[in-house]
């Protein structure tokens, strides 16, 4: 193999690895988000859905639902209950598929209430058999307005599923609302946060960008469902709760209670965007739902409010603060600008309704903010006559990057590392906006984050890499799946209530994004690219910061292969070169919760003599070697 150092060819961008989030497999309500109560303000369809009413003797207190839709269209309900002295009486919330409790750790409840007379609560955390492990007393003082009162309490045993129980004492009346419990260890610390083991992990990939909101949920099952970032900003209690998109894909479930209450809104991921130091990039719907579903439109006379959402985005991020939306941003703690440079305009949709919407939504956010990038739709199949019609329609139209999707089997992966080798190089940028190697089939329980398919693309990344002059950014997706309320596989990142871990694929991601280089190098075996001779993938590029070349190669067969990699153009190489291997003993290894780093990359070394280096590449392995010269 030959690496020719003094050729730097197409500039990699620092955007090129990214992550995709989307709220679906509970990645917001029930894991990034670290609120604990599920239905905290009665807003799911069915208003008690994930509470319970408990009490000791029959009729000994009871739940009224009220709705002040007129007062407070953003959160119209409340419960009012009544409880007696005869007994015990009292609510328990189950949580997201239960609480995660950790022993030692600080919990902060808080609670919007209106009693009509002093109310005492006794707070409890309690295991599944109903025995305390972490309770305190909060006393809630008479009031004609409605109140927030909080107190903090420390749990006394680790619980991965716990509920929180709220028991009344004596008798009363008393109006509640926005019933919250929050870990202090959030990330950063933040009250109202974000699950700290998640985002480090995020953190820990050093992305390039962060895509968000999704994905389908963008568009909505139908557009009254849609993704509207107006209503995920400001304070959480007026953040209108909607269903998400994918909880008719838990309607098989007794329980379909997947629902976004926007406690991660838009502000939080443009928070989480600089916090990781990844380029934020929000999609947003263009007056289209879901193909796949409703198919439902805005025609086009009606959909200035969709584009103008678009533009009050951008001053939202950008503006001065003296401006309406730059102005709440401020509000909300951060008057600096975000410095938001692109936008995605619809998520797989296809068709000439979406070149319409295409068309005018450009027109109306070029004139006003000619520096904004567009993102824009291919349409879901990388193969298909809809990606062929707007491949070719949008190249015409002069769209700034093409947003290609790929949900395949691994074979596909190894086949298509060549797939932008003779891309059009005067047309659009793409986007590889979703992707994943599929150990089954597209959208399947059966489909597993094995290492065959982590092998795959890792493989197909190569080939995203040498045409860092076209492709110039890239994510897996989703992005996070609890294991117990998730509904689609593979996925990156997987938790439960107090754990995580990275898959083979996130260990891929990672050693692409903190391996990225600056400069594309030719690297060729016999005068030509590596794009599967032997079961060989490889690129290699230039860390100028770092003055070290870095390559990458696949070994995606049985046999260990050896090989002579020679480096031309440079002066010296300092000897040993380091070198980060990922591999497993079998094809269909994965992770687990428990056995998280099994597929984790380990450090190594290879010596180099003069400017060679002899390595021998183990069966089904993925490496990355970086040498200073
Ligand atoms: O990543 C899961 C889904 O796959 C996304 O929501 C959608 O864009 C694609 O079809």
């Amino acid at each position: 193999i030959t690496v020719e150092a003094d050729k730097p060819g197409a500039a990699i961008r620092p955007t090129m690895w990214g992550i995709f989030f989307e709220d679906i497999n509970m990645a917001a309500d029930g894991g990034l988000y670290a609120e604990l109560v599920k239905n905290r303000s009665f807003e799911f369809n069915n208003p008690l859905m994930g509470w319970t009413e408990h009490s000791s003797v029959p009729g000994n207190g009871n739940i009224l639902v009220l709705n002040r839709g007129a007062e407070n269209p953003d959160n119209p309900r409340f419960i009012r209950v009544t409880h007696y002295t005869d007994g015990e009486y009292g609510l328990s919330n189950e949580g997201f598929r239960g609480m995660g409790i950790k022993q030692g750790e600080t919990y902060h409840f808080s609670i919007w209430d209106r009693p009509a007379a002093p109310v005492a609560l006794r707070l409890e955390l309690q295991n599944p058999n109903g025995q305390p492990i972490g309770s305190a007393r909060l006393l809630l003082n008479p009031s004609t307005d409605w109140k927030r009162d909080t107190i903090s309490f420390t749990a006394t045993v680790t619980e991965a599923k716990a509920r929180l129980y709220i028991g009344f004492e004596g008798q009363g009346v008393v109006d509640l609302d926005m019933i919250s419990l929050f870990p202090q260890h959030t990330w950063k610390q933040r009250p109202g946060g974000l699950r700290a083991d998640l985002v480090q992990l995020l953190a820990d990939m050093h992305p390039g960008f962060i895509r968000f909101p999704g994905g389908c949920i963008v568009e909505g099952r139908d557009l009254t469902n849609r993704y509207q970032w107006k209503k995920t900003v400001g304070r959480v209690e007026d953040r209108k709760l909607i269903m998400n998109r994918w909880n008719v894909e838990f309607a098989h479930r007794s329980t379909p209670d997947y629902f976004q209450s926007f406690g991660l809104g838009f502000f939080e991921y443009f928070q989480l965007a600089e916090d990781i130091g990844a380029e934020p990039l929000p999609i947003l719907n263009c007056g289209m739902a879901c193909q796949f579903n409703t198919a439902e439109v805005v025609p086009i006379p009606d959909i200035d409010p969709y584009i103008q959402d678009a533009l009050d985005l951008i001053e939202f991020a950008n503006g001065d603060t003296s401006t309406k939306w730059g102005g709440l941003r401020a509000a909300m703690g951060h008057p600096a600008p975000f410095h938001l440079k692109m936008m995605g305009v619809g998520n797989e949709q296809w068709g000439p309704q979406y070149v319409e919407r295409y068309k005018v939504f450009t027109r109306a956010i070029k004139a006003r903010y000619p520096d904004i990038r567009l993102v824009n739709s291919t349409g879901p199949d990388p193969n298909g006559e809809k990606f062929d019609f707007l491949n070719d329609t949008l190249r015409k139209l002069h769209a700034d990057i093409l947003d290609e999707h790929y949900y395949r089997n691994p074979g596909w992966f190894l086949q298509n590392a060549t797939r932008y080798d003779h891309y059009d190089r005067n047309g659009p940028k793409i986007f590889a906006g979703e992707y994943a190697a599929q150990s089954d089939k597209v959208v399947s329980v059966n489909n597993r984050s094995n290492w065959q398919c982590a092998l795959a693309e890792a493989a197909f990344m190569t080939g995203l890499e040498r045409n860092a002059d076209i492709v110039q950014m890239a994510s897996y997706a989703p992005l996070f799946a609890h294991v117990d309320g998730w509904q689609w596989t593979p996925d990156l990142i997987w938790f439960d209530n107090l754990r995580s871990y990275g898959t083979a694929d996130y260990y891929v991601q990672k050693l692409f994004a903190n391996n990225k280089g600056t400069a594309v190098l030719p690297l060729t075996r016999q005068g030509s690219p590596l794009t599967g001779q032997d079961g060989l993938y490889g690129s290699a590029c230039i860390d100028s910061a770092a003055r070290e070349i870095v390559i990458k190669l696949v070994n995606t067969t049985a046999q260990p292969q050896s090989l002579n990699i020679r480096l031309d153009g440079v002066r010296k190489v300092s000897s040993p070169a380091r070198a980060f291997l990922l591999s497993a003993a079998r094809l269909d290894a994965v992770n687990t919760l428990d056995n998280p780093t099994a597929i984790s990359p380990v450090g190594t070394s290879i010596p180099s003599q003069g400017k060679k280096l002899a390595s021998t590449l183990a069966p089904y392995t993925f490496s990355v070697i970086r040498i200073k010269i």
